[in-house]
């Protein structure tokens, strides 16, 4: 049923990042007398997914719980087009809201457009023009830039990659990235952890890895890597929460499991990961999210991958690309390690992904569409 002077707005995600940056906007929309919220999750993620609604309090209305183990891109793009199905009957929403480039926002945006129902695109714009990296999330948001009617795009960056593709200029709104809405509620300086305490006295490594693209061979090269760094400097720890994918998790175990200096740990709740970036020396990240969030934090950050959609982290001097090429990676380690001036460079926070107040700019576009 719709009430009587509301926008229906239907929120759509299924992975960790997304949960972590459309939390915010389930959030904000919630406050507005003017928006009927309703969400739903696809499940593509669970345990990562849950832990991010769990925190954030944010229960769904729908959930197509579409998790296989070791599922693959058909697996998720056909359960969650004929899960979208029933859901949008069912809700039929005035507005769809799915955030950035994976297989459930693709496949969501997918159904919306076969029911002729408008798509809102949170995190548009972002791209490397190379389809195979990242892998497949390149394709993905160029294609759901091609349904979207709203694009709501963190940067200017992101907003001229729009209009060279022909997006109208009144189609799109710069509003900052959500992520930082969440950032601002979780970094606390008296937040304490045992991993934190862990790592004090030390220089502590970050890392993370999970890509598709980068499964097999980019990976090894890049735990050899890690591996020679922590061998050659004896103050140095490093921390990795695996993402739950057997696969990475089984490269890594084998891997790195057996280095003392070395805590493989279980994918963390977003506060407490905020909080250990904010304390690390420096991090190794073949992440999105986390590029957005280390230039805020000041924290340089070694990319490992050949692409990057946020040159806007490069331009602040925060992030560099480094590739999965163990000799290469090995040596920015040891710059960053080595040369103090480096460091400083490369620690300067800056914020290129706005004030915080993403969700409140969304909001208010969606208010002004009854
Ligand atoms: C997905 C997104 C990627 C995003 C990443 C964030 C696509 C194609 N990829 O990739 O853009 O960067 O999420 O982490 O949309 N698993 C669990 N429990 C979980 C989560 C995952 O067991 O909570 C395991 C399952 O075996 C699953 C596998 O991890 O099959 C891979 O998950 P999937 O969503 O297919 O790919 P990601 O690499 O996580
Ligand atoms: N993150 C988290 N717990 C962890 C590792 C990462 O909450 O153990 C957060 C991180 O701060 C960022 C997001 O997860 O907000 C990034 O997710 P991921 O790397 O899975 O996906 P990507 O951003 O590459 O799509």
């Amino acid at each position: 049923m719709h009430e009587q002077g509301k926008v229906k707005a239907l929120i759509v995600f299924g992975t960790r990042p997304e949960a972590i940056k459309m939390c915010p906007v389930v959030k904000e929309f919630r406050t507005r007398s003017r928006i009927d919220t309703k969400v739903c999750v696809t499940g593509q993620h669970r345990e990562m997914l849950d832990q991010v609604l769990t925190l954030f309090d944010v229960v769904p209305d729908y959930d197509l719980d579409i998790m296989q183990q070791e599922q693959s891109l058909f697996d998720i793009t056909s359960r969650t087009l004929t899960g979208m199905q029933n859901v949008l009957a069912d809700c039929k929403p005035d507005i769809v809201l799915v955030h950035g480039d994976t297989t459930t926002a693709f496949a969501t945006s997918l159904a919306a457009l076969y029911m002729q129902i408008p798509v809102g695109h949170v995190e548009a714009g972002l791209r490397t023009h190379n389809i195979y990296s990242p892998f497949p999330e390149e394709y993905n948001r160029q294609a759901i830039s091609l349904v979207a009617k709203y694009h709501f795009s963190p940067t200017q960056m992101a907003r001229y990659n729009l209009r060279l593709e022909g997006r109208a200029s009144e189609t799109i709104y710069v509003t900052g990235n959500t992520g930082i809405d969440a950032l601002k509620t979780t970094v606390r300086p008296e937040f304490h952890s045992d991993i934190i305490e862990w790592g004090k006295g030390s220089r502590l490594l970050v890392m993370t890895a999970h890509r598709r693209e980068n499964i097999g061979d980019p990976m090894r090269s890049m735990f050899r890597a890690v591996r020679r760094v922590l061998e050659k400097y004896e103050d140095v720890k490093l921390v990795y929460p695996i993402h739950k994918n057997p696969v990475v998790r089984k490269i890594a175990y084998e891997m790195l499991s057996d280095h003392p200096r070395i805590r493989l740990i279980e994918p963390m709740e977003v506060d407490e990961f905020h909080n250990l970036i904010n304390a690390a020396y420096f991090i190794l990240t073949d992440s999105g999210g986390i590029q957005e969030e280390a230039p805020s934090l000041g924290k340089p950050v070694l990319v490992m991958r050949d692409t990057t959609e946020r040159p806007e982290g490069l331009d602040a001097g925060t992030l560099r690309l480094v590739g999965t090429d163990e000799q290469i990676i090995f040596y920015a380690c040891r710059q960053l390690l080595d040369d103090p001036d480096e460091y400083q460079k490369m620690s300067t926070a800056r914020n290129p992904y706005g004030d915080g107040t993403a969700s409140m700019r969304i909001a208010d576009v969606i208010e002004k569409m009854l």
